[in-house]
Order: structure tokens, then C-alpha cells, then sequence
């Protein structure tokens, strides 16, 4: 069976595209490398131990993404990881995040049903819920967004459902990813973010190895534990298998929309602390302001997802810093960029 994954030289579809092969799947990678680089793929390749095949493929155009299933015809689903991610960039420049995150989503969707592929899972995220009225977060909870990535993630959502509603046929499955972090046990793989990070971790590796003088902390005023904002950080490759286990339930048409998460809140300084155990020194940081946008608390519930996918997440805070230490520093300037 051949999935195509689009995105799948980023940071989360690489690695599962990695779990995907080791589950015995056959995999077509689509990418344009707006935001990840060949280097990705020749890793891929060699922690596979095979040429995975990938098609070079801008899937904002209807012609190349058409041309892909024409050219494919074995493709019988398709993960769905393709998209601009980054909230403040989608602030200033919303009409490019509509443009390539919708319009890859509606000819992909258009691309199946003329070539009758029928399953699609989809990566939206727990921006979706907002700034939740409880904790912790279930799938029934209220959606509200408050970015322009956000509202990209919503709409997919809401096409997909009336996609779906007209299509008998269609199976989707919509998982929302609370805070992927950590990389590949081999350190080959990982995150590798365009010049200063966004995220938490990704910036505490880079003040780990140097190339960050200190972390701004944003804000110790959050009704938390230690003031600080906590979020439910969940290892990559767990993220991964969440995906092999969702293909493998998409087994009947209609739409299932599971949380992604494990269920455990970290506040900001846990996060710190056990990077400074992982990387054997401290972090310098600093409080500042807290950042425009932020919430002070989000953790999933992640029952549904346990009884629907039969899938958990298993690894721990202290392997998802390990890990992403393991990658920054045998990788301190990311991917090469030949
Ligand atoms: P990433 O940027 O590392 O990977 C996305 C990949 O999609 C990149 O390789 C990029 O080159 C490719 N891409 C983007 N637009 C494309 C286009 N038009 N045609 C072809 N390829 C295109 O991001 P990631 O962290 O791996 O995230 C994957 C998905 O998960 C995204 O949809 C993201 O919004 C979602 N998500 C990520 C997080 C997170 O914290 N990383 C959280 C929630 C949801
Ligand atoms: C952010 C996005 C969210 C997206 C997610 C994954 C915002 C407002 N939200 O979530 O939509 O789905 O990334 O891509 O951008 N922090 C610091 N210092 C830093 C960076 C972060 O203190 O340098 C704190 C934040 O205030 C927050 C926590 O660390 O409390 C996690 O931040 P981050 O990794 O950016 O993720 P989210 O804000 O949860």
C-alpha cells in the first residue's frame, strides 16, 4: 500500500515517513522545500536503507499535483503534513498562508477524487481549541482561533467535514497535534527551523550549543504552578506512530478527529531543567513579557485517541530533550544546504 505524504522531508513528516516504512508501508514523498531542504531526504534514505521516492511538487498548482496521481497510481492514501506554519509570519502575511495552506488541502482533495483515493489524514493542531474554558482538552471542546494559521487549520477542517458529508466514500482522519519536540533517536534527523526559532524548544537547543546567548522566558505571571505557561510536549517519533496508527484505523468512511498529545503539562522552566540535565549544563534565561497571543495552559485529553487508535504516546520529557539534544549537537547549523 502507497501513501503519498506531502511534506514529507519537514520535521514531522520525515520521521514519519521513517515510521511509516518500518510498519512495512510504501511511501511517496511530495515536497517543494519551501521550508526543509534535500539534505532531509538523503537521511531519510539512509536511516531507511532505501531510496525512498519523492516527487519535487508545489502543491499550490492543480497541474503538478494532478500530474503526481497520474503519475502514481498506486498512491491509496494520503498524509497530509504540507503547509506554511509559523503563527506571527501568518499575522503579517495571511494571504500567503490561505493561499498555500488552502489551496494545496482543495487540490489534493480534488486530485483523490479523480484518481479515487478515499482515505486522508490531516495535520491540524490544538491552536484550534484557542484558549480553552477547561482542562484537559477533549475533541468536543469549543474551537476558536486566533491566528491566521489557526484559521487556515479550521477551515481545512470544516471543508474536510463537508468534503466528506458529500462523499461517501472519503475516510479522514483530523489529528490535532498538541507541541511536537525531540528528534530521531540517531540524532539524523530533527528540527531544523529557518533562523531564529518561534518554539520553545528549538530555541533552548540553540542557547544549549551556543548559537543563543540565553531564553527569553515569556511571562511568570500565568495561573500555572510556577507562573510560567505549560503545554503538553509530545516526543516526534510517539507523533509519528500516531500517524501509523490512524491510517490503520482509517478502516470505514467518515470523519474522525482525534488529539495528538499526552496528556502532561510542562511549564516553560520544567522544560529548562530537564534540558540542562540532557545537555549537562545550565540554560541561561531570562523572564520577559509574555508573548501577545499566548495562554497560560493547554494539555490534551488524550483518552479518544487512546481508544480509537489504540495508540499512546510512550516516551518521556526526559527523551524528548535527550533526543533533541542528541540532534542539535551533532547537527549545531541544522541541515546542510546543498
Ligand atoms: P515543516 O515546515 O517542517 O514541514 C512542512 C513541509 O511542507 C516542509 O517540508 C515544506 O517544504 C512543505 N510544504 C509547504 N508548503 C508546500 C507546498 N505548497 N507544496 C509542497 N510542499 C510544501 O512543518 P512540521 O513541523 O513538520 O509540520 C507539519 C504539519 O503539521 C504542518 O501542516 C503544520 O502546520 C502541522 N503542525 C505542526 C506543529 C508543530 O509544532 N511542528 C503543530 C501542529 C500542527
Ligand atoms: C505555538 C503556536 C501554535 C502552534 C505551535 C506549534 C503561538 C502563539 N502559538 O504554540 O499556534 O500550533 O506553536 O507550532 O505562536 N516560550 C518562551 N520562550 C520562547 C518560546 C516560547 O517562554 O522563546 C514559551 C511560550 O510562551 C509558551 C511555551 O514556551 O508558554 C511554548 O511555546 P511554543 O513552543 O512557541 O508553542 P505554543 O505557544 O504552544
Amino acid at each position: 500500500m502507497r501513501i503519498l505524504v506531502t511534506g514529507g522531508t519537514g520535521y514531522i513528516g520525515s520521521h514519519t515517513v521513517l515510521a511509516l516504512l518500518d510498519a512495512g508501508y510504501d511511501v511517496l514523498i511530495a515536497d517543494n522545500y519551501v521550508n526543509s531542504k534535500p539534505e532531509a531526504l538523503r537521511r531519510i534514505c539512509k536511516l531507511a536503507g532505501q531510496d525512498v521516492p519523492f516527487a519535487l511538487c508545489d502543491l499550490r498548482s492543480e497541474a503538478e499535483t494532478f500530474k503526481l496521481f497520474a503519475e502514481n497510481t498506486d498512491i491509496e492514501a494520503v498524509i497530509h503534513f504540507a503547509g506554511l506554519k509559523a503563527v506571527g509570519e501568518s499575522v503579517h502575511e495571511p494571504l500567503l498562508y490561505f493561499d498555500n495552506n488552502l489551496k494545496s488541502t482543495l487540490n489534493l482533495l480534488k486530485a483523490m477524487q479523480e484518481y479515487g483515493v478515499h482515505s486522508f489524514v490531516f495535520s491540524s493542531s490544538a491552536t484550534v481549541y484557542g484558549d480553552p474554558a477547561s482542562l484537559p482538552i477533549r475533541e468536543d471542546a469549543a474551537l476558536h482561533v486566533a491566528s491566521p494559521y489557526g484559521r487556515t487549520k479550521l477551515m481545512i477542517e470544516d471543508i474536510l467535514r463537508d468534503v466528506a458529508h458529500a462523499d461517501p466514500a472519503l475516510r479522514v482522519s483530523i489529528l490535532r497535534y498538541f507541541n511536537p519536540v525531540g528528534a530521531h533517536p540517531s540524532g539524523m534527523i530533527g528540527e531544523d527551523p529557518n533562523g531564529i526559532p518561534n518554539n520553545l524548544m528549538p530555541f533552548i537547543a540553540q542557547v544549549a550549543v551556543g548559537k543563543l546567548d540565553y531564553l527569553p522566558v515569556y511571562g511568570d505571571d500565568y495561573d500555572t504552578p510556577d507562573g510560567t505557561g505549560v503545554r503538553d510536549y509530545i516526543h516526534v517519533c510517539d507523533l509519528a506512530e500516531g500517524h501509523v496508527s490512524a491510517l490503520k484505523a482509517l478502516t470505514a468512511p467518515g470523519v474522525y478527529t482525534f488529539n495528538l498529545g499526552t496528556g502532561h503539562g510542562y511549564s516553560v522552566l520544567d522544560i529548562v531543567h530537564a534540558y540542562e540535565t540532557a545537555c549537562g549544563h545550565a540554560i541561561p534565561y531570562a523572564i520577559k513579557p509574555r508573548r501577545s497571543g499566548d495562554i497560560a495552559a493547554c494539555f490534551a485529553d488524550p483518552a479518544h485517541a487512546r481508544e480509537g487508535l489504540h495508540w499512546e504516546a510512550t516516551r518521556g520529557l526526559a527523551d524528548m530533550c535527550k533526543d533533541s539534544w542528541n540532534f542539535q549537537h551533532n547537527n549545531p547549523d541544522g541541515y546542510s544546504n546543498d
